[in-house]
């Protein structure tokens, strides 16, 4: 184990398992404790370590106008558990073009973040991270409900010295589908739990395990409160949400997830649905009894067709058979089930995330 103190910080315990990513003709793969890990992106060889001048979120989120990669990275410098967060641009062509550090209300799991065309937004939530805690042999992250749920929001181009904190109840976010600028307001929508999963508590019991629904967050930057907006924008417990890219940084129609329709909370996601967020109509497909889904990635039909236009793809683990296969579906017709089966010989293991990169 490379979290044994006898090893911990003396051997690399990079698995770089978390996202793939293709940014400025490098392909890199992710995993938030350690720097982006460059792979040739025909043989798959691996190349290394890239210099991003420290640790890199496996979310990462590419401008579509400049092409720069804006990025974060916590519990760092200068020692592990450290609240300081450092945020990050990389140009495409490999030049790394600011690292700065400030230092936030306390330690947290940071495994996602929003950013929109003119605005870049930290969330500090109550899954808390300790040194002290892990010197003690109890949790060294663990859901501390009764420490502030907090979300930095700073101009993208300014000074890390003028985030302005907004405040919510006590809850946890792993993924953001998208996030943008409107009217003096910044709108994400995300993923919300209202008790972390997977983390005991920081007393080391198990703590409640429930699922994440999807709710749109709203930051009002020219009201006093600084109190976040809520609004439910659906009732089916899921992980994994997407959209279509081309509309980074823009109020997205369309957007799709990964479900849990059998025991919301399970790590294990069975059904991938599509929701219309003008519309509100929800459609589902449910995978079979025992079967696993990964998260599902748009791919438009053409560069220029209608948003939401195009297929999803993901991986089915096809319980009954012990295998995986690669669907296919009609993005806009989810309840038809797959278009097409890629049928692989064996069972690819669960994982995080995928992209498409087009030929
Ligand atoms: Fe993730």
């Amino acid at each position: 184990m490379t979290t044994d103190p006898e090893v911990f910080g003396k051997v690399d315990s990079g698995v770089a398992n978390t996202n793939i990513l293709w940014h400025g003709g490098r392909l890199l793969a992710l995993e938030e404790g350690h720097q982006p890990f460059g792979m040739d992106p025909k043989t798959l060889e691996s190349i290394g370590y890239q210099d991003f001048g420290g640790k890199v979120t496996a979310h990462p989120k590419e401008d579509p106008v400049s092409k720069d990669l804006v990025f974060f990275g916590y519990a760092d410098a200068p020692t592990p558990f450290s609240p300081n967060i450092s945020y990050g641009v990389m140009g495409a062509d490999g030049v790394l073009k600011r690292r700065d550090t400030f230092e936030a209300p306390y330690c947290s799991m940071i495994h996602d973040f929003m950013v929109t065309g003119g605005h870049v937004l930290f969330p500090v939530l109550p899954l808390s991270g300790s040194m002290e805690r892990a010197m003690k042999g109890l949790p060294p992250f663990a859901w501390e409900p009764e420490k502030p749920a907090l979300v930095g929001v700073m101009a993208r181009d300014a000074a890390v010295d003028t985030i302005r904190w907004f405040q919510t109840d006590a809850c946890y976010v792993f993924h953001v589908m998208n996030a943008w600028d409107e009217d003096g307001k910044i709108v994400a929508d995300v993923m919300k739990y209202a008790v972390a999963p997977l983390f005991p508590l920081a007393d080391g019991s198990r703590g409640q395990q429930a699922g994440a629904y999807l709710v749109r967050w709203t930051f009002n930057l020219n009201d006093a409160s600084d109190v976040i907006k809520e609004e439910p924008l659906d009732d089916l417990a899921g992980e994994f949400p997407r959209y279509d890219e081309r509309f980074t940084f823009k109020a997205n129609r369309h957007g799709w997830y990964s479900t849990q329709t059998a025991k919301p909370g399970d790590i294990r996601t069975n059904g991938l649905s599509h929701i219309d967020l003008t519309s509100r109509k929800r459609t589902d497909w449910v995978s079979n009894d025992g079967d696993a889904v990964s998260e599902p990635v748009f791919v438009p039909r053409s560069a220029d067709t209608a948003e939401g236009d195009g297929w999803i793809v993901a991986v089915q683990y096809v319980a009954r058979e012990a295998r995986s296969d690669f669907v296919v579906f009609d993005a806009q017709a989810m309840d038809k089930g797959p278009l097409a089966r890629a049928k692989m010989p064996r069972r690819v293991p669960l994982g995080f995330h995928g992209n498409w990169v087009g030929a």
